[in-house]
């Protein structure tokens, strides 16, 4: 049995953190030791240019190294694999087409499952010991794709006045995949861009232990401009400056993430 763990990140609402967190979460967990391959889900290349320039991010695109060229070819993604400039770090890059995914995914067959195929082989070889999904701020059959072949799901909140809006529709949109990928579980929710001045930051605290049974990281990822440094840098904050709060508390998100997924 492969030992290799799944991992999405996912929210319908837009600008949650997924992206930032599935990169540097990436990132802290290959300097742990881990071999960790990013798979870029959506049509923003945000993970993409988390790694990688423009320039490169495009080129990726057009010579069909991409996950849309794996998915709409159904293709095995070991093919795919792109090296990241750091150690046991690789990643899929993704592609503006992935605009038009939901239509390519409508006629085929067993649709909802085309991702978990196209990975399985990778994750059969044992060769990574995470793999991490970002996925775009939608609800829809690719957003199902890739739910479907995870085993944990991480669900970013900001927060602000409407980080937590939709988080129900999120909850009952993973209950309907369960019925069909029991395997995945709710991991936690993460909480990021957060202001501890700020009198939002304590409602979201407040509102989320209002459910029951919801694990919530501890390690709260806060507002730093090292973030949006680092992203121009087209680098993980953990590498552009280490010092920095934000690759600090990365750091503890990646421990914390990886002490609950072997629970
Ligand atoms: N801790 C942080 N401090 C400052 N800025 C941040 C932080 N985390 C994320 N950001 C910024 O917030 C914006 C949204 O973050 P990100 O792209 O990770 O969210 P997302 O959920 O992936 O968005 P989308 O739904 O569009 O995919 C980005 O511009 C990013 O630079
Ligand atoms: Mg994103």
């Amino acid at each position: 049995m492969s030992l290799t763990k799944v991992i999405c990140f996912a929210n319908n609402k837009g600008g949650s953190g997924k992206s930032t967190t599935c990169a540097n979460v990436g990132y802290e967990m290959s300097r742990a030791g881990k071999k960790v391959l990013l798979v870029d889900g959506d049509m923003q290349l945000n993970l993409t240019l988390s790694y990688f320039d423009e320039e490169k991010a495009l080129a990726f695109v057009q010579s069909e190294k991409t996950i849309y060229a794996a998915i709409t070819k159904q293709k095995d993604l070991t093919d795919f694999i792109i090296p990241t400039a750091y150690e046991g770090l690789d990643l899929i890059p993704s592609s503006t087409l992935m605009s038009s995914i939901e239509f390519e995914l409508f006629p085929k067959m067993q649709r909802e499952l085309i991702l978990k195929k196209c990975l399985s082989r990778i994750v059969a070889s044992g060769r990574y010991d995470y793999i991490l999904i970002d996925s775009p701020p939608t609800l829809g059959c690719w957003v199902m794709n890739i739910m479907c072949a995870s085993d944990e799901l991480i669900i970013p909140v900001e927060a602000s006045p409407w980080g937590l809006f939709g988080l129900a529709n999120m909850f009952d949109f993973v209950q309907q995949i369960q019925s069909i990928a029991p395997q995945i579980r709710l991991l936690g929710i993460a909480i990021t861009k957060a202001d501890e001045r700020k009198k939002y930051f304590k409602q979201t605290l407040e509102s989320l232990a209002s459910y029951d049974e919801l694990t919530v990281f501890k390690t709260i990822i806060r507002i730093d401009s090292s973030i949006e440094w680092s992203q121009d840098n087209s680098c993980p904050v953990g590498a552009y400056k280490r010092s920095s709060r934000s690759a600090e508390e990365y750091m503890n998100l990646a421990k914390e993430i990886m002490e609950y997924v072997s629970r």
